[in-house]
């Protein structure tokens, strides 16, 4: 049955909309569980994407959609604005460090989000440049894709006031060594793109993702974002975290950025912060977001029952203490991946903070070879052993780990069985890599 929906799927949907990493096709979801239209269950390591932070099918945020639904179901916010989007500023206002006085921008996804920093910033600094790394994923519309230096957008030349630096990656050093790692880069930084295409005077903001998730889940060395910080600082450049994909609980703390004592400038958001409803926001310093009326706005925006999902999503990871639980729960994972490395030697590196997980494959430990095809082949034979979970990185060999943040104790025994039965059918050939090959993924 399924089979025949994929084949109208692919007739009628298009690939540019697609990145594929097996033949699922979903029928329904709870919790951490996802059936596909065969009836079949799936433990879900993916999220969606990280999008189902609390899990799929929360029942109080579902009855708070019905009830905003029918109290009012939509309203634009832009010039005539409810109660709904303004608790929900308030509430991420709050939770977002910086005593400083700050504003929320909403939009609809990750992607706007960082058009509106793309726009914004060096409007209010009256500096043309901007700063971002390359291996980073901040979107697919202009603006965004214009910040990105993934390999998915370098089809497309964007905006040429962007300048890429590399990220700070510990298990493949961008200048070839690991010592002082982030000396070299801030002094790469402050030495050669400041002095030759990118003057500090003339740079309006950096944006960063705290961990690079499309990129590889790279964590940086834990001295970077401060010393970045530091140098945004006395330079006058405003320092924004992407925190679309890792923010809101997921590495065991609000943002990715607390861990390090950092105050952003900006901090954007989407992906689960709807609780599955498409919802971003940018929350920043005021004067960066006031820098004129209606110059960034989608007749959408800050939809009513986004935000009532939104602001109930909030109190579910309270309430539910998710945030010590994508820690606690992060910490066990790693330990029992740990153990599987030991035995299987494609296993090069093992990184994470909380529910945010990279398994980088390598063909040796030595060369550290990106193993592209075994990754791929990892998570198809995943899903057939009834685990989903896709591959990022630009090398397209690190399987990322970023369930919903109610994650148990026996789901994590139960993934980690699963991946040790798909290393060991790797092993012993029993994956069939012409079934794999029909998926490209990235
Ligand atoms: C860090 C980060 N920023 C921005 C985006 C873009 O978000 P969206 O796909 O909702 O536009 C993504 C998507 O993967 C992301 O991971």
């Amino acid at each position: 049955m399924f089979n025949r929906f994929l084949e109208t799927e692919d007739q009628v949907i298009a690939d540019s909309l697609k990145i594929r990493f097996y033949p699922i096709s979903v029928k329904s979801a709870k919790g951490t569980r996802i059936t596909d239209q065969d009836g079949k269950d799936y433990l879900d390591l993916a999220a969606g994407w990280a999008v189902a932070g609390i899990g799929y099918g929360h029942p109080r945020v579902s009855s708070k959609i019905k009830e905003q639904y029918d109290t009012l179901s939509f309203t634009s916010q832009l010039s005539a604005p409810e109660q709904t989007m303004v608790s929900l500023a308030q509430k991420l206002i709050d939770i977002t460090p910086g005593s400083f006085p700050k504003k929320v921008w909403f939009g609809h996804s990750g992607s706007d989000a960082n058009d509106c920093i793309f726009k914004l910033v060096p409007l209010e600094k009256n500096r043309s440049r901007m700063i971002s790394f390359m291996g980073s994923y901040h979107g697919q519309t202009l603006g965004s894709l214009s910040l990105s230096g993934h390999p998915a957008q370098s089809r497309f030349i964007g905006s040429g006031n962007v300048v890429k630096i590399p990220y700070p990656n510990p298990y493949r050093p961008p200048f070839g060594e690991t010592d002082r790692l982030t000396d070299q880069i801030i002094d790469f930084l402050e030495n050669e793109v400041f002095k030759t295409v990118c003057p500090a005077e003339e740079t309006a903001g950096i944006i960063i993702e705290g961990i690079q998730s499309d990129g590889g889940l790279i964590i940086p060395p834990d001295d970077f974002l401060p010393r970045l910080q530091e140098m945004c600082r006395h330079f006058g450049i405003r320092l924004i975290f992407d925190e679309v994909k890792v923010g809101l609980g997921r590495t065991g703390k609000w943002f990715s950025f607390d861990h390090y004592g950092i105050e952003p400038d900006a901090v954007v958001l989407g992906k689960s912060l709807g609780g599955g409803l498409p919802i971003s926001s940018v929350v920043a310093r005021k004067e960066m977001l006031d820098v004129g009326t209606g110059i960034h706005m989608f007749t959408t925006s800050g939809n009513p029952v986004s935000s009532t999902a939104a602001l109930e999503t909030l109190k579910i990871i309270e309430d539910e203490r998710l945030i010590e639980n994508a820690r606690h729960k992060g910490e066990y994972f790693i330990s029992l991946l740990t153990e599987l490395q030991k035995k299987y030697q494609w296993i090069g590196d093992i990184r994470g903070k909380g529910l945010a997980i990279g398994v980088e494959l390598v063909e040796d430990r030595v060369s550290k070879t990106p193993a592209a095809e075994k990754t791929a082949a990892i998570c198809y034979r995943c899903y057939q052993l009834g685990l989903l979970a896709f591959y990022v990185g630009i090398h397209s060999n690190v399987i990322e780990i970023t369930p919903p943040l109610t994650l148990t104790k026996d789901d994590i025994d139960l993934a980690v069985s699963i991946l040790d039965q798909a290393f060991s059918d790797l092993e012993e050939q029993k994956i069939d890599m012409n079934l794999v090959k029909e998926y490209a993924g990235w």
